[in-house]
């Protein structure tokens, strides 16, 4: 399938109230027909409103970005840096806390855009790996991470609701090749 041409871009404040509409979407497209409707809502509750998205895009340490088609947003990506990550704070790492493309526009390689931009970001802050966390049942997930070299590490509880399920933590070291060579400066 031929890659379509995406521009990622920065998500400001100013694009709180698109961002928070897409995240719940996807979220409820993806996750909700595998899940209790009542584990959904009580998640959804807590993560999607507009004061926590307000407050994660104010965050120095995370940075949300949408690819666009064109005038048209076809996906998100969140990450996390430092203190931000949901876990290890690593301040060599990166966390690719959320990476969403919308349905119809799945195998169109926009996720592979995600992670290339993702090892690009990390390879220019000099980071060592990049690492995630994902539903053990997700399979199609673990597959195109699989797929980009990430490798499993270790697993943690997600609680969604009242349901406590197992996310399988990944990561990607960055290749010392791929990190620029420091400057001799006379
Ligand atoms: C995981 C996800 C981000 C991948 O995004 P994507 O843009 O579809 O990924 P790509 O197009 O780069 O690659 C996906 C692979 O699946 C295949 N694929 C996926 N959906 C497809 C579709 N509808 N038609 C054809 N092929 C499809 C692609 O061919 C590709 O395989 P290949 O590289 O062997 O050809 C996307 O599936 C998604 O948003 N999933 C739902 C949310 C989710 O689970 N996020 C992760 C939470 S941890």
């Amino acid at each position: 399938m031929a890659t379509e041409t995406v521009t990622i871009q920065k998500v400001t404040l100013a694009d709180a109230d698109v961002l928070l509409a897409l995240s719940k979407k996807t979220f409820f497209h993806f996750f909700a027909h595998l899940n209790k409707p009542e584990d959904m809502e009580a998640y959804a509750a807590v993560a999607f409103t507009p004061q926590k998205i307000q407050s994660e895009l104010s965050n120095p340490n995370s940075h949300f970005f949408f690819a666009m088609l064109d005038d048209e947003i076809a996906g998100y990506l969140k990450l996390n840096y430092g203190a931000a990550q949901t876990e290890l704070q690593d301040p060599e790492a990166v966390e690719i806390e959320r990476i969403y493309v919308l349905a119809e526009h799945h195998g169109k390689k926009i996720g592979h855009q995600f992670i290339d931009f993702t090892l690009k970001e990390a390879t220019t802050k000099n980071l060592q790996y990049v690492w995630l966390g994902v539903w053990e049942h997700n399979k199609k997930a673990l597959a195109f991470y699989k797929k980009h070299g990430f490798e499993l590490f270790s697993s943690h509880e997600f609680v969604l609701g009242s349901d406590k399920q197992t996310d399988l933590l990944m990561k990607k070291a960055i290749l010392s090749s791929s990190k620029p060579k420091a400057f001799l400066l006379y």
